[in-house]
């Protein structure tokens, strides 16, 4: 098939897009570098050999959005194009929302009016809210979301449920990724993001490359097996994988589909702290610090739906996933820049 990614040169969207040109899929980028930049998907193409055809536009952008359609024959559309950085939505709701509900709104018109019918959504577990159990399985009730971006997310999978249902020509699959760490093998391709990072795992690899003094762990007061929150860390090379499998999948069948992407394990903070450690021979100083506002105990994924309906699993293990980061990191310590 013929992809378009929207936001295909951020950090998901630039792994997945190295998967689909390797599984014989072709790819066109659209992304308006609003938390990434060209090179990334030169990188791409230099890991793949692939020309990449690049548009620098804003999917919220109708006339742009209809000129990548009307100069690609696109069968199918994966949205990455998002804006995720949980803190900033909280200070700029509206932004938030017009990005993420406007560009999916736009893409949905947009591909009605060039006859494209299957569309892959990056979804995330923060849908879930604050779970009453774990593992997390795609019927349980979604939550409240303590912040705009986790409501955007929901408001988009109802967008595209109320979509799916009104066009049985459609087919929709709505991924809720866990936490995607790693980067490619190479160490060509990874995750940059402006300023101090926000998650744990670019945390750790800028402490590890002496960027930052010492990583704070938020909280060592939880009900977990060491105190400190248990998440579902997922390689991105195989979340990346995922999204091959989900286009395979949106190729032979009609409707929507919601499926987790995790691996089915939890570990702590703590654990990925010792295992880099491990892995790495790299000490990570770390002070535990007061719980984070809007943070979760627990959080992983019942798998078993990917496996069943996509014929996908994840086989990388958390010491791939903590090499890889390092290996990235170490081998560009600033970043793409
Ligand atoms: P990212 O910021 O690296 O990638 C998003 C890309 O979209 C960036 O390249 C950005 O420049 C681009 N973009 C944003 N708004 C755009 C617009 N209006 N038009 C064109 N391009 C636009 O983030 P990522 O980690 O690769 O995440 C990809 C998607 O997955 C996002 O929707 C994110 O919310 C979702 N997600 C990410 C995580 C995570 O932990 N990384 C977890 C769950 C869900
Ligand atoms: C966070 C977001 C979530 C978003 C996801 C991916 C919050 C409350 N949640 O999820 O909405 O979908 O990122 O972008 O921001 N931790 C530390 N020290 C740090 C950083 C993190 O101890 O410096 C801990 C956290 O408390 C958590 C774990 O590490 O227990 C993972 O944190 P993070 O990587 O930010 O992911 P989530 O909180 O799961």
């Amino acid at each position: 098939m013929n992809v378009l990614l929207a936001g295909g040169a951020g950090y998901i969207g630039s792994h997945t897009c190295v998967e689909l040109i390797e599984a014989g899929h072709t790819v066109v980028i659209a992304d308006n570098f609003a938390n990434s930049c060209p090179e990334a998907v030169r990188r791409v193409e230099e890991i793949t050999g692939a020309s990449i055809p690049l548009y620098e536009a804003d999917v919220c952008d109708r006339a742009a959005t209809e000129k990548i359609f009307s100069e690609n024959q696109i069968d199918a559309v994966i949205h990455f194009a998002g804006l995720k950085a949980v803190g900033e939505s909280v200070e700029k709701p509206l932004l938030y929302y017009r990005n993420n509900i406007d560009s999916t709104l736009t893409l949905l018109e947009t591909m009605e009016k060039f006859g494209v019918n299957n569309f892959i959504f990056s979804s995330s577990a923060t849908v879930y809210g604050t779970p009453e159990e774990v593992p997390l399985v795609e019927t349980m009730p979604t939550g409240s979301p303590t912040n705009p971006y986790g409501w955007t997310k929901l408001m988009m999978e109802q967008i595209l449920t109320d979509t799916a249902h009104a066009r049985p020509d459609m087919s929709i699959v709505i991924l809720r990724y866990f936490n995607p760490i790693g980067a490619h093998e190479s160490g060509r391709i990874g995750e940059d993001p402006n300023g101090i990072p926000n998650n744990l795992m670019p945390y750790i690899t800028q402490v590890a490359a002496g960027r930052l003094p010492q990583l704070g762990v938020f909280g060592d007061d939880y009900p977990t097996h060491d105190g400190t929150g248990v998440r579902d860390y997922i390689h991105v090379v195989d979340l990346a994988k995922g999204h091959v499998k989900a286009l395979d999948y949106a190729g032979d069948h009609k409707g929507v589909e919601i499926v987790n992407l995790g691996t089915g394990t939890g570990y702590s903070v703590l654990d990925i702290v010792k295992a880099f450690e491990r892995v790495n021979h790299i000490e990570i100083p770390y002070v535990i610090k007061p719980r984070r506002a809007g943070d979760i105990a627990e959080c992983y994924a019942d798998a078993s739906k990917a496996a069943r309906v996509l014929g996908w699993k994840a086989e990388k293990n958390l010491d791939d996933m903590c090499y890889d980061s390092w290996n990235w990191q170490s081998k560009n310590v600033n970043g793409y820049k």
